[in-house]
């Protein structure tokens, strides 16, 4: 016998295709029950009928239903049993990495129309910087200094992937990196909490919406809680040893403004912090998360996080990591599958209580609530395909990549460069490889909508220049990346030396035709993001040699970078005129890079990372604290200089810009309140641009020692030639505040503070001001 279910709900999301009513009709099942219930208007806040709603259904569930809601199971991975069976079962509450609508639907049909008590499945993937249009990588996003255009960005983003019915994502990724041997330094904002802070809030915000559950939306689940960002020695997944100094004035803050900014979810990390893994560190997890911030939303492992605790020598067996990491507060647990089989019995055997279990699912059911999906389980998958790399998405993510390029150097204004040229050579490993201008964690996204450096300048020029171009020299990781069988990175075909020499030597010569050459060089995308960690920062392979014999032909050289963390280009900084990082900018990298190479837009990012002049330097960042010799900050190393290649904040534009006439509202402010500042901004060249005003400030003394400058406001404006702006930016002495290691406490203290207003870390224009007490 069939049952065939068409609720008005579903009748009205699906629109009625001959596919969508077959995938309603199904085999009844006994005790089946109306399976969509109603539910009031989406809301981020407990109301009566949504406690009412989520107690009801977990008064109903067994305990290995419970469990079950607290399972995600990743449809790639092997099964013993076949996910089907374990949503029919009530074993699983959640998958991960499952994109195609229809198996959405399929999958949710199952839980929604057959499973027992048909609790909606909730559909995570990460969506990082993109999803099947894919954007600039966050490291870039952040060099846009543009909270705006981040949160616009990841709410594109969040169309995409809702159209397909993903209801979330594992992102944004705020944990603060100050080592670019980590290859992670791409996911996240750079190095500094203020900055770091912005994009996370921006990017909860673009990725929910106005609240939990807004249409085309997603929730956001921030990442990875905390201190991934410091492993030892850049190595991923390394242990993190933090002062509790730098973990609440460093790397907790961005989480902070994420978990304000409503996230819906967070991830632990992998390592251990201070000694104890995050998956099962209770200080995190309770102490800091749900007592202090007062978080409430849910708490997901990351991948195979829970039976790692084993792994890490910090739970003794399966059952322990499972009891260890629901009682330090993982809700939700990522493949690992040791909930599902072990979390029963530590419950039997007293090391869980059930209230821990069903405050777990309390969580995880209201989020599922909020998002919509008891009344609206299912995805119009009619509808999903017209979302996809939409012209709308196209041109936002043409923007955003041309907002997010940093120009490091343009001698004699080599750039930009003459629309009417002649010859062109675009040469280098990177220049058409579609894969490479996408970046990592691209894994919905397909090369083939991707625009390459050499495909966007050829498109500029048609028929009317000859653009030339060649790879000159192959790149490869020394490992395999986890990531190859999902999105490989082109592989080297040359075989001999013979072969390479020549190609190299090919290369020289396009060069030598042509009347400027543009060299893209940097890292495949698998070099960087996860277990993408380097011991050197030198270009890979042959790429230098490339560059040198490059400029060895006397010919106008451009360099364009593409790249998620800073390199050596300490020789590029000194002999190449013009150097353009364009990171990995996404889809439309090649087109945006064409614009802002021939001046039909203007660069405007500014570093987020400190950029030095040789991994020796690393960990090196601009809010150090004082040393003894203050005015001899860059001769610390007695072989080289300390001072970085490119300071935190720096970028160049092809207008030039002036900033005087600094003032402060009041010469003294009281604790607890706020105080503006303001710059005349003045655009003294002849193109329009963008600057990024940025306001640094320093407490002279107090019960520790505090960091040279800290970023504590910017904003980023649009002159027109001539054009002249004051800029007023407003300091909240709020964000003046500390943890002291001497006391043990936050607080602001009150004393003098400097205060430098400038376009990077290394701004002049200073002044000063006096915190009194309240
Ligand atoms: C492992 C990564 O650490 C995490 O960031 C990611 O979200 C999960 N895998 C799922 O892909």
């Amino acid at each position: 016998m069939t049952y065939c279910f068409a609720s008005r709900i579903l009748t009205r999301r699906i629109a009625g295709s001959v596919l969508s009513l077959a995938f309603l009709c199904v085999p009844a099942l006994p005790s089946f029950s109306a399976p969509v219930r109603p539910q009031p208007a989406r809301t981020s806040s407990a109301s009566d009928t949504e406690t009412r709603f989520v107690d009801d259904l977990l008064h109903k569930m067994t305990l290995e239903e419970k469990i079950g809601q607290m399972s995600q199971i990743a449809l790639n991975q092997p099964q013993d049993v076949s996910p089907d069976q374990r949503i029919l079962n009530g074993q699983v509450g959640s998958f991960l990495f499952v994109t195609d609508p229809n198996e959405i639907n399929r999958l949710q049909h199952i839980a929604v129309e057959r499973s027992r008590l048909h609790i909606p499945l909730i559909f995570g993937f990460d969506v990082i910087h993109g999803f099947r249009t894919i954007y600039p990588v966050p490291l870039a996003l952040a060099a846009s200094w543009d909270p705006a255009m981040v949160e616009h960005v990841q709410s594109m983003a969040a169309k995409e992937a809702s159209a397909v019915g993903v209801n979330w994502t594992f992102a944004p990724m705020v944990d603060i990196a100050r080592d670019p041997r980590w290859g992670r330094i791409m996911e996240g904002a750079g190095e500094d909490p203020f900055l770091g802070s912005k994009m996370a809030a921006a990017q909860v915000r673009g990725f929910q919406g106005e609240t939990l559950g807004s249409p085309n939306h997603i929730m956001a689940c921030v990442k990875h809680f905390a201190g991934y960002g410091a492993a030892e020695g850049g190595r991923d997944y390394d242990s993190s040893d933090i002062s509790d100094e730098q973990l609440w004035n460093v790397y907790l803050p961005p989480f902070e403004a994420a978990v304000r900014a409503g996230s819906g979810s967070l991830m632990p990390a992998y390592m251990d912090l201070n000694g104890v893994p995050a998956a099962g560190n209770k200080f995190l997890l309770q102490d800091v998360l749900r007592d202090k911030w007062k978080f409430n939303g849910f708490v997901v492992s990351d991948w195979d996080a829970v039976l790692n605790l084993t792994t890490h020598g910090f739970a003794s067996g399966p059952e322990d990591a499972a009891a260890r990491a629901v009682n330090a507060g993982v809700d939700m647990e990522m493949t690992s599958h040791v909930y599902r089989d072990h979390l029963a019995d530590a419950v039997k055997d007293g090391l869980v209580k059930q209230s821990t279990i069903d405050e777990a699912v309390r969580r995880i059911l209201t989020a599922k609530y909020r998002l919509g999906l008891f009344a609206h389980p299912y995805v119009d998958p009619s509808h999903a395909a017209a979302e996809l790399v939409t012209p709308e998405q196209r041109q936002a993510s043409r923007l955003a990549a041309e907002r997010t390029a940093v120009l490091l150097r343009n001698e004699d204004h080599l750039l930009p460069l003459s629309k009417s040229l002649q010859s062109i050579a675009v040469v280098g490993p990177l220049a058409d490889s579609k894969p490479d201008i996408m970046g990592s964690w691209s894994l919905a996204g397909h090369p083939a909508d991707a625009v390459t450096v050499l495909e966007g300048i050829r498109k500029r020029f048609g028929s009317s220049a000859t653009v030339l171009s060649t790879k000159g020299v192959e790149i490869a990781r020394g490992q395999p990346s986890i990531f190859d069988s999902q999105f490989p990175s082109p592989q080297p075909t040359l075989e001999t030396d013979a072969e390479r020499k020549a190609e190299f030597a090919h290369a020289i010569d396009l060069i030598k035709q042509s009347q400027v050459a543009v060299l893209v060089l940097g890292e495949a995308q698998n070099m960087s993001g996860e277990r993408a960690s380097r011991s050197t920062l030198t270009l890979p392979g042959e790429q230098e040699q490339l560059l040198e014999a490059a400029v060895a032909t006397r010919k106008p050289v451009v360099l364009v970078l593409l790249n998620a963390r800073p390199l050596n280009i300490t020789w590029a900084s000194q002999h190449v005129p013009a150097i353009l990082d364009a990171w990995y900018p996404g889809t439309e990298g090649g087109n945006a890079i064409a614009d802002l190479l021939f001046g039909d837009a203007n660069p405007g990012g500014k570093l987020p990372v400190t950029w030095p002049r040789s991994v020796g330097q690393v960990p090196i960042f601009y809010a150090h604290n004082l040393t003894q010799v203050p005015d001899a900050h860059n001769t610390l190393y007695w072989d080289a200089s300390s001072a970085p290649l490119y300071p935190f904040g720096y970028g160049l534009s092809y207008t030039s810009f002036k900033l005087d006439n600094l003032k402060a509202s009041a010469p003294s402010v009281k604790s607890g309140s706020s105080f503006t500042v303001s710059i005349d901004v003045q655009n003294t060249g002849s193109m329009a641009g963008d600057e990024v005003v940025q306001l640094y400030t320093h407490q002279r003394y107090g019960s520790a020692s505090r960091p040279v400058r800290e970023l504590k406001g910017f904003r980023r404006i649009t002159l027109k030639p001539g054009e002249k702006q004051t800029v007023t930016l407003t300091v909240d002495t709020h964000d003046l505040g500390f943890w002291s290691p001497q006391t043990h406490h936050w607080s602001i203290e009150p004393g003098p503070f400097d205060l430098w207003v400038g376009a990077s870390s290394a701004a002049t224009e200073h002044t000063t001001f006096t915190v009194l007490p309240q």
